[in-house]
């Protein structure tokens, strides 16, 4: 008998943070390794930013706050609702957590029962299903392939509810593909779920700000005011606000939920950082210049690692709307042989190759519930991505048939 509890069988530790913790291995022990697994801005937090939480310090706001969120914190983020989202929601109906991760662990957990089905579109954000699956319930995946750009087709949705059916989790733009949903292929999953009345909706909308070429971000509420009573609009300053450290994430939605989810914050960790915390009233009300400036340059690079990975014989790699990440196919490199005799059967096979052999770290697509893919971040320096994409070239142009 194991000392440890049964529910972590039902779970596995991070693959993402697996990949990262890897290559920075690699790199200690004196490899020339170039990780493109971290989902985090290469970019500093701004200045502004930083400026307000030693001012917070000063002020003397370093002891507990409401368990969860500051009423400076909670007003600044009903105005970004309103402001950037259509959305009205009090302060009663806000919650802030200890980054994004806890917005969504304390939502499953205070609503899941077990047996409860929770419906996730794959390629999916790794922590979803081992979240439902340490609430006791039943993720129900949803395969979207490339042929439809990563997403979830309306009649998809509609075969996949059951009434057992909790939760449907919408991310948009997505980790790992970067697809976002326009406004048309949005309300045609909101009509959907207007047929079922069961059916809430928890939105990540963590990559909001994250877009090119024009592409207008809009979330479910926003589209479906009937759906509001039924949703939970998530958020956070993690991304776009270069603040992956500083672990504040937020969500509004119906009051009771949020109160139940204010209660299991209540006892587990309390209150996020108050630094943390007067640091995102200045991400959200401050200047928000900076994001089109970095938005400008996670463009040119996206675009250039689109081109390359393109060029690469075996890979296929389509051009997403926004996030930092693309989620290229390695279908055409499936069954060759590398230099040293292996043969690659699955995507976790390619990855590792990549690896050994020019030293590129990238997450395997089985992590993200969807193969043969593999997932690179482009939140890294342009010049290194150009050298980690001619690596995957030339590692793609060794394999022999
Ligand atoms: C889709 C998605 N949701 C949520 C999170 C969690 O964000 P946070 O760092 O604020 O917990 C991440 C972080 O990688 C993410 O990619």
């Amino acid at each position: 008998m194991t000392f440890l509890a049964q529910r972590l069988d039902r779970i596995k530790p991070s693959p993402t943070l697996a990949v990262t913790m890897k290559a920075s291995a690699l790199k200690a022990a004196g490899r020339d390794v170039i990780g493109l697994g971290a989902g985090e801005p290469d970019f500093n937090t701004p200045e502004n930013i930083k400026e307000a939480a030693i001012a917070a310090m000063r002020r003397g706001d370093t002891k507990y706050t409401d368990v969860d969120g500051t009423p400076a914190l909670k007003k600044a983020i009903c105005a970004k609702f309103k402001r950037e989202n259509g959305l009205d929601y009090k302060p009663e109906q806000i919650t802030v957590g200890t980054g994004g991760k806890q917005v969504l662990f304390n939502a499953l957990l205070a609503t899941l029962n077990p047996g409860d089905e929770v419906i996730i579109p794959a390629p999916y954000w790794v922590s979803y299903p081992d979240i439902v699956l340490l609430a006791e319930g039943t993720p129900v995946i949803i395969p979207c392939g490339q042929n439809n750009q990563f997403k979830m087709r309306a009649e998809e949705l509609d075969a996949a509810i059951t009434p057992k059916t909790k939760w449907l989790i919408l991310n948009s733009p997505s980790n790992p593909t970067g697809a976002a949903y326009s406004r048309a292929e949005l309300k045609a999953l909101t009509d959907v779920l207007l047929k079922h009345p069961h059916v809430w909706v928890l939105t990540d909308d963590m990559y909001e700000h994250l877009v090119y070429d024009g592409f207008e971000f809009s979330t479910p509420a926003q589209i479906e005011p009937k759906l509001y009573d039924r949703t939970l609009t998530m958020n956070g300053v993690s991304k776009a606000y270069c603040m992956t450290g500083w672990r504040i994430g937020y969500g509004g939605g119906p009051q009771h939920l949020i109160k139940a989810m204010a209660k299991l914050q209540s006892q587990s960790t309390s209150n996020p950082s108050s630094i943390s915390q007067a640091a995102a009233v200045e991400a959200l009300n401050g200047p928000q210049d900076f994001i089109p400036e970095h938005n400008k340059i996670f463009r040119e690079r996206r675009d250039l690692v689109v081109e390359m990975l393109n060029q690469a014989p075996g890979l296929t790699c389509h051009r997403p709307e926004g996030a930092f990440y693309v989620y290229p196919s390695c279908s055409g490199t499936i069954g060759k042989k590398t230099p040293q005799g292996k043969v690659i059967k699955t995507d976790e096979d390619f990855v590792a190759y990549l690896l050994e052999a020019e030293g590129v770290a990238a997450v395997h697509g089985a992590a993200f519930g969807l193969s043969p893919f593999f997932r690179i971040s482009y939140a890294t320096g342009t010049d290194v991505l150009r050298d980690a994409c001619t690596r995957i070239q030339r590692a793609c142009k060794a394999l022999k048939d």
